[in-house]
């Protein structure tokens, strides 16, 4: 077997045998082992070696220079403010949704825009035809000179051409068509579509170029490539059509650089896509007429309040399984709400069906909502409108009891610009300092105090 050395007082290590020790200059002091101990010790020695002169690769996280993040706004506030505060530079945007959410429209928008700043902006397509995205711009009154097109699939001539171009700005149209040489698969494979993002991402980062990546969602909702993209993006976000067609919302999924449960709501019309500056008012635009199984809460999304419908309809279940669906909130905890209603106010569901919708297709799991769930519950059991000037939050313990809500006084304010007259809120979150001009306070403590409102009589 072949033989190696290492030195007795120092640990080095040497292929031959030697009477000093070329470190530590011991005579004498190597001894014989055999390569297959030689070769770990090599590497050990590999490394520490590399660690000496690798100084100051591992670092104080206080000596790390911090700079704040550079933004552009994109024109739209609503899509602003679901970006963290606008654009980062050299960030990776994943814009998911549904064909003809509207997603070439919106990011056509916003490079018109960015390019009026005078930063030079680019829109890679594989989908449309030159002529088709030139006739969408003049639609939407982006036929502006500094806004670049290029049609092309293949990421290493993408790439070439964004640095050539110097683009600070682009738009890739959409990644499922991409292909990558680094990848041998087929366009639109998970592989291909997490390799194009990555080359993406490496030119993003390297060059300060921020991108937003236009990705075409599954039947079940999911990003096409599964939860693979968003690993590889800064933020991702989702635009999904509203009930009310005209309408579509943006909703951050992850954002590494503003909060999650962001959501901007924007109007499509003729001419492109217009921003909803009040969106209370549209998800509470047909709530006109006291109807049974209906009450109005309070959300907080993201960074502020959003007043929702919340309908239930409890009917009489003819099967041995009684339904419970629930759109829009967790299941679980309806069922969990209908076991404490029994429990706590002796209302029986177990023979009836309930149906739960949170109205405009917002999707929430806030335990706020818990308040306004039981009483449109209630309502519809006991075919008994709730009235429609009164806003409900709180939380609801398994024991009973009525929990705050952060942000109790934002969403009240809320309530009261829009109108209500009433809000039924938890004991906690009442601030006798705070004085509201048009709105009563009902602050109640527990479940039971639900069915002795003047409202059900
Ligand atoms: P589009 O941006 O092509 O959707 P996506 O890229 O998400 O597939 O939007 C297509 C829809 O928007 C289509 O139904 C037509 C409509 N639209 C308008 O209503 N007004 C407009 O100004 C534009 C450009 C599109
Ligand atoms: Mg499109």
């Amino acid at each position: 077997m072949k033989k190696n050395y290492i030195c007795n007082e120092c640990d080095s290590f040497y292929y031959k045998w030697q009477g000093q020790c070329g470190k530590c200059k011991s005579w004498d002091s190597l001894k014989e082992v055999d390569a297959s101990i030689s070769s770990s010790v090599d590497k050990v020695q590999n490394l520490r070696d590399f660690m000496i002169s690798s100084e100051g690769i591992v670092s104080s996280i206080k000596d790390i220079p911090t700079k704040e993040h550079v933004r552009t706004y994109t024109g739209f506030s609503e899509l602003d403010r679901v970006l963290g505060g606008g654009l980062v530079d050299g960030s990776v945007i994943l814009l998911g949704g549904s064909p003809g959410a509207g997603k070439s429209t919106l990011l056509l928008q916003v490079l018109s825009i960015i390019s009026n700043y005078g930063k030079r902006v680019l829109y890679v397509s594989a989908e449309e035809s030159r002529h088709q995205i030139a006739m969408r711009a003049k639609r939407l009154g982006a036929l502006n000179d500094n806004i670049k097109i290029l049609i092309e699939t293949n990421i290493e001539l993408i790439s070439h051409f964004i640095l050539e171009n110097k683009a600070e700005v682009v738009v890739i149209d959409s990644i499922q068509v991409m292909n990558t040489s680094s990848s041998n698969s087929i366009s639109g494979s998970v592989s291909q579509v997490r390799e194009s993002t990555n080359a993406l991402s490496r030119i993003a980062k390297q060059n300060n170029i921020s991108f937003f990546i236009v990705g075409h969602v599954t039947k079940d909702g999911s990003l096409a490539g599964p939860k693979v993209l968003e690993h590889c993006v800064d933020c991702s976000m989702i635009m999904e059509p509203m009930t009310d067609s005209r309408f579509r919302m943006i909703r951050a999924n992850k954002n590494r650089f503003g909060r999650v449960n962001e959501i901007g709501i924007f109007a499509m019309d003729e001419n492109g896509l217009k921003e909803v500056k009040n969106p209370s008012g549209i998800f509470l635009q047909n709530n006109n007429v006291n109807v049974s199984g209906s009450s109005i809460t309070a959300l907080w999304q993201g960074s502020r309040p959003l007043l929702v419908e919340v309908q239930s309809l409890v009917d009489k279940c003819l099967s041995n399984q009684p339904r419970r669906l629930s759109i829009g909130f967790d299941s679980n905890r309806l069922s969990m709400l209908l076991a404490v209603c029994h429990r706590h106010l002796k209302l029986l569901f177990s023979d009836q069906d309930v149906f739960v919708n949170i109205v405009g297709g917002v999707k929430t799991d806030e335990t706020s909502l818990d308040m306004a769930l039981v009483i449109s519950l209630i309502s519809s059991l006991k075919n008994k409108p709730f009235p429609n000037d009164t806003i409900v939050f709180g939380e609801i313990g398994l024991s009973g009891e009525v929990r705050p809500s952060p942000y109790g006084q934002e969403r009240i304010r809320e309530a009261e610009k829009h109108g209500f007259k009433h809000a039924i809120i938890p004991m906690k979150n009442f601030d006798k300092k705070q004085i509201f001009k048009s709105i009563e306070i009902i602050s109640i403590n527990n479940i039971y105090d639900i069915l002795s409102l003047p409202f059900w009589k």
